[in-house]
């Protein structure tokens, strides 16, 4: 499998994003193996928003695949501002063998790919969480022998994470029900790409604004109302969005065994603490464990290309 960037949950194939699970449960099988895959690499990671997992989870893989990662926070400014995006990107490829993104519009991703040298990976923007879509996908490949038989419910804020779910979802042939207020839901343009994957590949796709007609699901996925460098108070929007909030009641009616969350959780909010503490039903730390291994295997593909 050939891949130059991981930009975009569009562009990839099925085949390739079944590669990259079935690798990430490999590698996560046997780690040693892989422990020189990186070696003598180099991976500079701009974080223009907080992060946690996707830190730690990059820096702790890359370098049990033998590489270096190097973090840089905002002690240079915002993306574009001190300096532009392309001699961001063009400074960066002097020195690093990959560039990992977190940035806040998807057009500094794609400005960093078209001037880096180097392979350029999406570690969130506005539009996209590819890793985090992926690592939720190798985890669904853990709990369910096939995945085209799973149904699964985004319940909360349609954002970046509901994007990218939702397309690869679309890709690999899994139903997806998207359930959000009114006026919360993906833009149209991502909503009808979607619609024609999920045609291309037989899914069902279902967009709903009405929380009680979730209807039969397998897996319940929800992440924050209100995504980072996003000013919406939460008073302004918790009337809308108490609706979806996803608890045991939701998981009753829904007759999902599994739940789901990106993290970090606002706990009471779009999910309840019972839930998601509840080891019955939530595998949410399974799931952040695989943002690594999964990330791992987009990393290792990416430089058995070099
Ligand atoms: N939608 C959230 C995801 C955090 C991992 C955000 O963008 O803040």
């Amino acid at each position: 499998m050939t891949i130059s960037h991981f930009l975009a949950d569009d562009l990839q194939s099925k085949s390739q994003i079944l590669d990259l699970i079935a690798l990430a449960k490999t590698i996560k099988g046997s780690p040693a193996e892989y422990s020189q895959a990186l070696a003598g690499k180099s991976v500079a990671m701009i974080f223009e928003k907080p992060s946690l997992r996707t830190h730690v989870s990059f820096d702790i893989g890359i370098a049990k695949l033998g590489g270096h990662a190097l973090y840089l926070g905002q002690q240079n400014g915002k993306l574009g501002e001190r300096e532009r995006v392309s001699d961001y990107a063009k400074n960066l490829s002097c020195y690093a063998d990959a560039i990992v993104a977190r940035v806040f519009s998807h057009q500094s991703i794609t400005g960093l790919a078209e001037h880096a040298s180097v392979p350029v990976i999406n570690a969130l923007c506005d539009l996209y969480h590819p890793c985090q879509a992926l690592a939720d996908f190798v985890t669904l490949a853990e709990q369910f022998d096939d995945l085209t038989q799973v149904k699964l419910a985004y319940v909360g804020d349609g954002n970046n994470v509901s994007n990218s779910l939702m397309l690869v979802a679309a890709i690999l042939g899994v139903d997806f029900t998207l359930a959000c207020p009114e006026g919360y839901g993906p833009n149209s343009e991502m909503f009808a790409n979607a619609q024609a994957l999920a045609e291309q590949s037989g899914s069902k796709l279902v967009l709903t604004h009405d929380a009680s007609a979730i209807g039969a699901q397998d897996v319940i996925y929800t992440d924050t109302w209100v995504s980072m460098g996003d000013d919406t108070k939460f008073a302004d929007i918790e009337a809308s969005f108490m609706p979806f909030q996803v608890n045991h009641a939701m998981m009753e009616t829904t007759g999902a065994t599994k739940v789901l969350h990106c993290q970090p959780a606002h706990l009471e909010h779009e999910i309840t603490t019972a839930l998601f503490d509840d080891e019955k039903y939530s595998i949410v730390f399974e799931q952040a464990e695989n943002r690594m291994w999964a990330q791992m295997a987009v990393l290792v593909t990416l430089f058995a290309n070099q």
